[in-house]
């Protein structure tokens, strides 16, 4: 069956910057599918040639030294560009003759990918739908749901039901590019293809968990979009919420998209909202100190570039055990990592060993750039009596693998050709984290807890630290040595 890629708003960022590299990276290991053309449509003129020609400069860019000029013409074959003005509907009867005519006397699969701005999510679905072009006679339809999805609970469940209007859930696929990761697919891989870990992930063992996104870039250009949203819609409300239900699950019985996600929900319901009175208590709000001078920032905003937030998943497996999830732009280094500390021996019998401080008895899982898994334990000091000092063990992707850890959208691309939603956000999943970041965004654009500044480069607000030892913890703030 050949398969159909529209890609709305393609004269767009995302569509140079992720998507085409990823289409092309594709083609050259010769994974993409035999007979996949992309069409491109967005308001800007251009004729396929003219198209073709941008985006080879563009990928040649994004993809380094593995652009190959040859390889790149056979794939530029089968791009396609239409324009059109995507709140016209119009334009979508023009957009679903010319796909007829490319496709000629055989449908096959076309995959709508929103890669607009998000305020034009809803017109394109429902224009879709006029134009009768989300019915799957033989030939399946898919539309790919770019984040944000929604601002708040409220609008994530309007562009629900705007959705499902004109397609059926097995349809959609929202986006949520952390899942594509290589070593975000690893924790299902780690936790449940093994038998050493399991056992031990739960809270008779396990103290509390980290899960640390950290940025050393500020916002750049992107202060438009940053200011209204922030660093829980920006980062908690999709990533890290993602990272905490992989972390938290229980072992899904098959390996099947709505199996696996059963499970995610089944995590997010057992985190109950705060109440606006914890909000002050069970966060940290900060924000960078240049933020303001940035371009199309608010002179006096206060939105934060910082947060930390504690969340309990209250169910028999994790009830009482913290985790806290933590964000940044501006931050000492980009690290994205997971960190599992186990509890303290129950009985210390070495007189240099730790009493309170827990550092040892940790697991340190790297989602990015270090990708990889650490252990870290104490061991006895050789020559030294019964000293003990910190030691790990070590495992990096980089080192084991090649060194070519593929893009996100690579998996996810396909698997939207294949049909396998396992990597996607189900409208449920979606409305449920938005439930629980609600409140927090709420409570901090009241003004509460009061905004902490930071100087870029630092962990975050001096005051998260303190927040942490009041709770007898400590952060890992160590930034990944590359391989
Ligand atoms: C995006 C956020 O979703 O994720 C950005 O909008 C953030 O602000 C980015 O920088 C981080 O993604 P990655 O893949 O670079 O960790």
């Amino acid at each position: 069956m050949s398969q159909t890629i529209v890609i709305f708003g393609a004269s767009g960022d995302l569509t140079r910057r992720k998507l085409i590299p990823a289409l092309y990276e594709l083609e050259r290991k010769g994974r993409l599918p035999n007979q996949t053309r992309i069409v491109g449509f967005s308001r800007t003129q251009y004729s396929d040639d003219a198209w073709r020609e941008y985006l080879a400069g563009t990928t040649q860019q994004f993809v380094g030294p593995k652009f190959n000029r040859a390889r790149w013409e056979e794939f530029a074959k089968n791009l396609f560009y239409r324009r059109g003005d995507i709140t016209s509907a119009e334009s979508f009867e023009a957009l679903d003759t010319a796909l007829r005519e490319l496709e000629g006397d055989q449908p096959g699969l076309r995959v709508y990918y929103l890669a607009t701005a998000p305020e034009h999510y809803e017109t394109a679905a429902r224009h879709l739908g006029q134009a009768g072009m989300t019915v799957e006679q033989g030939a399946p339809r898919r539309i790919v749901v770019e984040k944000p999805f929604g601002t708040n609970l409220a609008s994530a469940r309007k562009l629900n039901a705007v959705l499902h209007e004109a397609f059926q859930e097995h349809q959609i696929f929202r986006i949520d590019h952390y899942l594509g990761k290589e070593t975000v697919q690893n924790l299902l891989i780690l936790r449940f293809a093994n038998s050493i870990f399991e056992p031990i992930w739960n809270r008779n063992y396990i103290d509390h968990v980290q899960i640390t996104a950290a940025e050393a870039g500020g916002i750049g250009t992107r202060g438009g979009y940053y200011d209204s949203a922030g660093v829980v819609r920006d980062m908690f409300q999709n990533h890290l919420l993602q990272l905490l239900t992989l972390m938290a699950m229980e072992a899904p019985a098959r390996f099947d998209a709505e199996f696996i996600r059963d499970e995610k929900v089944k995590v997010l319901r057992a985190i109950t909202p705060m109440h606006p009175n914890e909000v002050a208590e069970a966060t940290v709000r900060g924000q960078y100190r240049k933020y303001r001078d940035e371009p199309n920032v608010r002179p006096h905003s206060t939105t934060a570039t910082f947060g930390a937030i504690r969340l309990y998943v209250e169910n028999w497996r994790w009830k009482g055990v913290p985790f806290y999830l933590r964000s940044g732009k501006a931050m000492e280094c980009d690290t994205t990592q997971i960190v599992i500390q186990f509890q303290l021996p129950p009985h210390m019998m070495f007189a240099s060993g730790p009493r309170s401080v827990k550092e040892a008895n940790r697991m340190v899982i790297q989602i990015q750039p270090a990708e990889g898994v650490q252990l870290h334990f104490h061991t006895k000091v050789p020559d030294a009596g019964m000293q003990l000092r910190l030691t790990d063990l070590s495992f990096q992707f980089r080192q084991k693998f090649s060194d070519d850890m593929p893009d996100a959208y690579q998996r996810l691309l396909l698997d939207i050709m294949h049909g396998d939603a396992s990597l996607f956000t189900r409208s449920d999943e979606v409305e449920l984290a938005w439930s629980i970041v609600d409140p927090i965004i709420e409570t901090w654009e009241a003004g509460q807890p009061p905004l902490a500044l930071y100087e870029a480069g630092e962990w975050g607000p001096p005051i998260c630290e303190q927040w942490m030892e009041a709770q007898g913890r400590r952060w890992f703030n160590v930034c990944p040595a590359l391989p």
